[in-house]
């Protein structure tokens, strides 16, 4: 059996790394692993400027553990008054990689986000112009919709109209979590692609469920059915290069999770890899993980793969069940399965 599987150096297209004293204990184990991430911009209040990010940005690198190798890919984060000339002049100094769209109220600190689609109409088209993607939260907030069916219903409500009034701009469908959008992605391949999560790759909605209710299990978009987790893992082990890793790992502090309305989030940043080199094996698709966690994100973002490498040892891992931080302890997403590979 092989011992080692080497890959090029991962990177993480969607991840939150909050503020502070939460930054300083969450980022060295997302620069451990990965040279990249696109960082999400849903602080409070949240990242809507070029100033802002380039502040955000600094806040970032200062955090970065000395030896580490990190570069922030910032996002800002679309609001109905977001103005199309600070993009534009944001995206020509090389400060963002991408805008972040959350319809408002759909998650973790989305207020701000947009409610009037026609109102952002002036800066979408501005970064289809451009060549500058948008990043979409896929879940529409009306609240006669299902919680299991938002994302479907973002897709023929939302999405799908933007895209066709917007045929240049380039969109990301992050934290895809249905058959359904698995499905769009592969029916349309210009302009388009997906990101999955790690723990999506893992759990269903009978892990948040069933036997007692799981609050570390639950994020948003929520896990769905199992037969939807199973398309998951069909396209991130495919090879498609529309697909590829978007952690999203959010952490939490426990106090917070485990509220009577706790928030929405699993903190994976920790053993992100690990559990990954798992899954495509029992997949029979390592040779695949490569283009999920390296390859096909930076081809989609027009961006040079990295030249280091990860190399992955078959080893029982070890990593905490939570980490320490000044607000807390912050709890790492419990595989529920035995892991061999360390990364
Ligand atoms: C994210 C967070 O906590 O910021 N939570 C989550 O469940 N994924 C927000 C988000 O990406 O929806
Ligand atoms: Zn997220």
């Amino acid at each position: 059996m092989t011992q080692t599987h080497t890959i090029r150096r991962p990177d993480d297209w969607h991840l939150h790394l909050r503020d502070g004293d939460m930054l300083r204990a969450v980022l060295p184990h997302t620069s451990r692993h990965f040279a990249r991430a696109i960082i999400m911009p849903n602080l409070v209040p949240p990242v809507v400027t070029a100033a802002d990010a380039r502040a955000y940005r600094d806040r970032i690198l200062a955090a970065v553990p000395k030896g580490d190798d990190f570069t922030p890919l910032m996002t800002l984060y679309l609001t109905e008054d977001t103005d199309p000339a600070d993009v534009a002049a944001a995206h020509a100094e090389g400060l963002i990689t991408a805008v972040k769209l959350y319809p408002a109220g759909a998650t973790t600190n989305s207020a701000s986000g947009v409610a009037d689609f026609t109102k952002v109409a002036k800066v979408l088209d501005k970064m289809a112009q451009i060549g500058l993607p948008l990043c979409t939260h896929g879940e529409v907030t009306d609240a006669s919709v299902d919680i299991f069916d938002r994302e479907e219903v973002f897709i023929d409500r939302v999405l799908d109209p933007i895209r066709r009034q917007h045929p240049d701009l380039r969109v990301i469908m992050e934290h895809i979590t249905t058959s359904n959008a698995v499905d769009y992605v592969r029916a349309n391949d210009k302009n388009l692609g997906a990101t999955i999560t790690t723990h999506h790759l893992v759990i269903n909605r009978n892990h948040i469920l069933a036997g007692g209710i799981k609050p570390h299990y639950y994020c948003l978009p929520v896990a769905k059915r199992e037969e939807h987790r199973l398309a998951l893992r069909a396209a991130a082990t495919s090879g498609d290069a529309r697909f590829f890793l978007g952690t999203d790992s959010a952490p939490h502090t426990d106090e917070n999770k485990l509220l009577p309305c706790g928030c929405a989030g699993c903190f994976t940043a920790p053993n992100t890899m690990a559990i990954l080199a798992e899954v495509f094996e029992q997949d029979g698709a390592l040779e695949q993980l490569e283009a999920f966690t390296s390859l096909n994100g930076p081809a989609f973002y027009g961006l040079p793969p990295n030249g280091e490498t990860l190399t992955l040892v078959r080893e029982t891992p070890q990593f905490p069940a939570h980490i320490d931080t000044p607000d807390g302890p912050v709890t790492v997403f419990d595989p529920a399965m035995p892991l061999h590979w360390t990364a």
